[in-house]
């Protein structure tokens, strides 16, 4: 995961970070209806915890160890919704794809590597990991 640009295109985004989780939100439940009924009416606490979620994924890039525990807790509480892998990869491609709308002065494509290697080999691990917790 390039940190750097992690870092760098979460800052390009101040001012603009609540758009982004809605136009997120907005293309996932476009995309995968089924989930909708998931989720409250009303999403103004759920963007506002993405956000800071996201936010302290780039604040900790360097250095996520202390940044686990929170992680892994986001996973287990999404026990009782039942997702599966094939959910967290929807989930995961349409958080590329909504970033990919957003142009910003940083070579796209290096952008979106980063993304994807943060999905894959920080959040995603650390997510399934407290997931599973839960099924125990
Ligand atoms: C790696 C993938 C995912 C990440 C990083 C993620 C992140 C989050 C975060 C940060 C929260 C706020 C709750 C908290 O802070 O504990 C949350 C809640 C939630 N997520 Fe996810 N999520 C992911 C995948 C999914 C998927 C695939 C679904 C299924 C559609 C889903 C459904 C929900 C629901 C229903 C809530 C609770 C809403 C509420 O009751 O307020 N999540 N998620």
């Amino acid at each position: 995961m390039n940190t750097e640009i992690i870092k760098t295109s979460w800052n390009a985004l101040a001012g603009r970070r609540l758009e982004f989780i809605e136009a997120f939100y907005d293309r996932l439940f476009e995309r995968y209806p089924r989930y909708r009924e998931l989720f409250p009416e009303k999403m103004g606490a759920q963007h506002e915890r993405m956000i800071e979620m996201i936010g302290a994924l780039a604040q900790f890039a360097d250095h996520i160890p202390p940044l686990e525990p929170y992680l892994s807790n986001v996973g287990f509480q999404h026990r009782r919704t039942g997702i599966r892998a094939d959910d967290v990869e929807n989930f995961k491609r349409t958080f590329l794809e909504t970033l990919a709308g957003f142009p910003m002065e940083i070579d796209p494509d290096a952008r979106q590597r980063a993304w994807q290697e943060a999905f894959d080999e920080v959040i995603i691990p650390l997510f399934d990991q407290g997931l599973e917790r839960g099924h125990d």
